[in-house]
């Protein structure tokens, strides 16, 4: 009976577990699915640019339960372990697994990395990096703060910080000062739609400053406001700072021989790990090309076919992703820029692919796989 363990319980984990479900457990006799999520929760985190703004989403349009997710299947098929993933030894063919205070390892045939990334600073809800109890609880506090802050400093120009200052200038209008910090000299990393980014938060109210690089924020112990000195000597100040700046791999518990120097996992084109056998990964933890949900789900239902492959003596195949690069941000409840490829999107554009919803529309036929 083989066992595939899939470690993280994002888009990419939650699709490749439903996709072995549904067809390789067919075909494939006694196959069992264990899925390893710090997160108890399928978290929507495109959306958490706007669930922070208070009064904006409901929980449950944007966190649902993994596990009823996955009711429909029959029980000995599938396994959910709420715990974090500390240890893996290839060699061996075992993942060891935190679950509260416990260690205990786990031994698969198939092991799909499925980690994702985090953004540097803990305070902020645009990836879940901990327990569901956690997010909530970082996600309270923020919508709090918002509501509480007059001047509100977004740190980190990359569509994050775009689309949230946007959020918060859209919702708030001239009631509060909003003011988005670049390190570069352009936002969105100098896309060719940078400058038409800058134009709509303008629009907006939001105030940008480029080249303007955080070396560190201090909380001012008399007023509680938030002092932010920049690398070239600048000071600001503003009742609330928000971090969207550095994003790095959740991949701690992968041996150092299966990362890149970036410490991203290394895989081959059909997203196997290179140097481990029945080893694959996908999305975030890859980042390759580019670490977005649109290719992690191309990734994820290529790497679940490959799979059903080898449990059948097939050779895998290469993944084949989009034939060009996209780049879209909204900017506020009802416009957007965005490109594909070279072509540049109307407004209204990316508002209906994306701005609208942020995609929250899609949740429920992902988390219990009826969409695949
Ligand atoms: C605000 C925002 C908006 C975005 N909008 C878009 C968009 O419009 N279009 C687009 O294509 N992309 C978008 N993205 C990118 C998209 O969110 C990511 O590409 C996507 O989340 C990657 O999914 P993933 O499954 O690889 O992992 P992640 O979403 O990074 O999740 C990883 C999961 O693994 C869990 N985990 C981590 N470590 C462990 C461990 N040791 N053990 C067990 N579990 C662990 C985490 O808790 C988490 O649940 C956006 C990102 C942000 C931040
Ligand atoms: C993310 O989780 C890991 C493991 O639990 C922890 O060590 C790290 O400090 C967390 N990072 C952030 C930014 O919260
Ligand atoms: C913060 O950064 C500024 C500018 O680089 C520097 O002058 C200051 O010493 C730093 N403060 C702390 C507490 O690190
Ligand atoms: C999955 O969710 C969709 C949308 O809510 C629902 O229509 C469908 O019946 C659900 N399917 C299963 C198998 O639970």
């Amino acid at each position: 009976m083989p066992t595939i363990v899939i470690l993280g319980g994002a888009y990419v984990g939650v699709r490749v577990a439903h996709s072995l479900l549904k067809t390789t457990a067919k075909t494939v006799k006694d196959l069992k699915i264990i899925l390893v999520s710090k997160n108890s929760h399928f978290y929507w985190n495109m959306a958490s640019v706007r669930l922070v703004i208070p009064g904006q989403l409901k929980e449950e349009q944007y966190a649902v339960p993994i596990a009823k997710g996955f009711e429909q299947y029959p029980a000995e098929s599938f396994q959910l372990i709420v715990g974090s993933a500390e240890g893996l030894d290839t060699d061996a063919k075992t993942v060891s697994v935190k679950v509260g205070d416990a260690e205990q390892s786990i031994s698969y045939d198939h092991l799909v990395l499925a980690t994702g990334s985090r953004y540097v600073d803990s305070n902020v809800p645009w990836k879940a990096n901990g327990t569901y109890e956690e997010l909530a609880a970082t996600i309270k506090n923020v919508q709090e703060r918002i509501a509480e802050a007059k001047e509100i400093v977004v740190a980190g120009a990359g569509a994050t910080g775009i689309e949230l200052a946007g959020e918060i200038a859209f919702e708030y209008g001239k009631e509060k000062k909003v003011t988005l910090l670049s390190g570069d000299s352009q936002i969105f990393g100098g896309d060719s739609v940078a400058s038409s980014a800058a134009n709509e938060l303008k629009k907006l109210g939001v105030v940008i400053k480029t080249s303007a690089r955080v070396a560190n924020t201090t909380t001012l112990a008399d007023s509680g406001k938030t002092e932010i000195a920049l690398e070239n000597g600048e000071k600001l100040t503003a009742d609330l700072f928000l971090s969207a700046m550095g994003v790095v791999p959740n991949s701690e518990y992968i041996p150092a021989k299966l990362l890149n120097a970036k410490k991203f996992v290394e895989v081959d084109e059909t997203y196997r790990v290179t140097g481990a056998a029945d080893v694959w990964a996908a999305g975030d933890v890859v980042a390759k090309p580019k670490a977005t949900f649109v290719n992690g789900d191309l990734q994820a239902t290529g790497l679940a076919k490959n799979i059903d492959l080898v449990l059948k003596g097939k050779t895998p195949a290469a993944i084949s992703l989009m034939p060009f690069d996209v780049a879209a941000a909204s900017v506020g409840r009802n416009r957007g820029v965005g490109r594909m490829g070279v072509v540049k999107l109307f407004s209204f554009m990316v508002y209906q692919m994306k701005g609208k919803t942020l995609g929250i529309q899609k949740m429920p036929g992902y988390h219990n796989g009826s969409s695949f």
